[in-house]
């Protein structure tokens, strides 16, 4: 882990990845892939993000099933086929000086789902991406399909799908896993008493919820290489669970490390709402002191996330210790050159820390303002 006293700017390691700063792209799904293959639009999508500096960009949810994406328009990664859109943009990303990650995940009962933006609705017809599964029958919204409850059969074959996505993600020339254990989606609705009423060795107490959770992280190090960081996103807390707390997200981080896993990825929500943060009645960065307490208490790296808005405020939480990474989302949204900026606030630099195609000239307009 890092000194106190390191920045948002200094370099992160963490086994064979070296990223040039500590700024995150956070996942964001797009909604706009077609039976899971990624396209022109993800490549420039995810490539500005590059060009514009970040360290680490971790890609949207990316289904390692079919039946485990959020709508018929997400990411996939559980074909072979799916493999070489994506070595497209890891190597274009690779090449402007930014690592990638994927987000591998499985909706469950959150399945089925139409576009976000047509606004609740009814589940889409159920063969669509294959019927839903889930921990228990017990559906997201009542809109939602009712998933069928996982037997023995369904937890294997799940199994089977994360070891065989991981492995391509390898193929894929991806620097990080992501594990998706956040937001209400599979792992969470296994982690959660709400969600899982199982009365097998999968539910029940806090030991027998995580186990399903374990078992992937198990079958994704088969495949992903000792060397690569394994990251996990959770939702340290969430508002329609109240019985699970920071305390049981502070062990579960430390089974989670005994199980190959590197850094904590520390999210919110999403079991029973959408997992969206409401910009208006939250503070900048409301989450991080989770992530300071998780990195603590169980000695393990984490990433910090939720309305982290200034470089300022995000270097502080690094040099504080709260976090190794700052993971941004809609701030990137809404300003792609957010990490170019950050070097220039935090006073590193003029615009040495630009891609040569863009410094140059905007160096001399710095010199003649009046050039157009
Ligand atoms: C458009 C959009 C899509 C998102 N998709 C994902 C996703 O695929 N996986 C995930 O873990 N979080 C997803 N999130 C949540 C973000 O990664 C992030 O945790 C959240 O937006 C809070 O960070 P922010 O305040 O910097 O935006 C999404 C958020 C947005 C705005």
């Amino acid at each position: 882990m890092h000194e106190s006293g390191e920045g948002l700017l200094s370099h992160f390691t963490c086994k064979d990845l070296a990223l040039r700063n500590r700024v995150m792209i956070s996942p964001m799904a797009q909604y706009c892939a077609t039976d899971g293959y990624a396209n022109d639009y993800h490549l420039v999508h995810l490539g500005k993000y590059a060009i514009g500096g970040a360290g680490l960009i971790m890609l949207e949810a990316t289904a390692v099933e079919a039946r485990g994406r959020t709508t018929p328009f997400d990411l996939g990664l559980w074909r072979d086929e799916h493999v070489e859109s994506l070595r497209r943009i890891t190597e274009f990303n690779r090449s402007q000086g930014a690592a990638t990650g994927v987000q591998l995940a499985h909706a469950g009962r959150k399945g089925n789902q139409p576009y976000p933006w047509d606004g609740p609705g009814p589940a889409i017809t159920p063969d669509v991406n294959g019927y839903p599964i889930a921990p228990s029958a017990i559906p997201f919204t009542p809109e939602c399909s009712i998933p069928q409850e996982m037997g023995k059969k369904e937890i294997k074959e799940t199994l089977a799908a994360w070891k065989a996505a991981a492995r391509r993600a390898v193929q894929a020339g991806f620097d990080v896993i992501e594990i998706h254990g956040a937001h209400g989606y599979l792992l969470h609705q296994f982690m959660s008493s709400k969600s899982n009423l199982r009365v097998d060795e999968y539910g029940g107490g806090f030991d027998n919820r995580i186990r399903y959770l374990l078992e992937v992280a198990d079958a994704v190090r088969t495949e992903w290489p000792e060397d690569k960081p394994l990251f996990y996103r959770t939702s340290v807390v969430d508002p329609s669970d109240e019985q699970w707390t920071i305390d049981e997200s502070v062990r579960l981080a430390s089974r989670l490390a005994e199980h190959g896993v590197d850094l904590i990825d520390c999210s919110y929500g999403g079991l029973a709402k959408r997992a969206t943060t409401n910009m208006g009645t939250r503070n900048q960065g409301f989450l991080v002191p989770c992530s300071g307490t998780i990195r603590r208490g169980a000695n393990i790296r984490t990433a910090a996330v939720g309305l982290i808005l200034d470089p300022d405020f995000a270097d502080g939480v690094i040099r504080k210790g709260d976090a190794d990474l700052i993971a941004t989302g809609r701030e990137a949204l809404y300003n792609p050159h957010w990490v170019l900026h950050a070097y220039q606030e935090l006073g590193k630099g003029g615009f040495s820390d630009w891609p040569d195609q863009y410094g140059w000239w905007l160096q001399s307009r710095a010199k003649h303002p009046v050039i157009r």
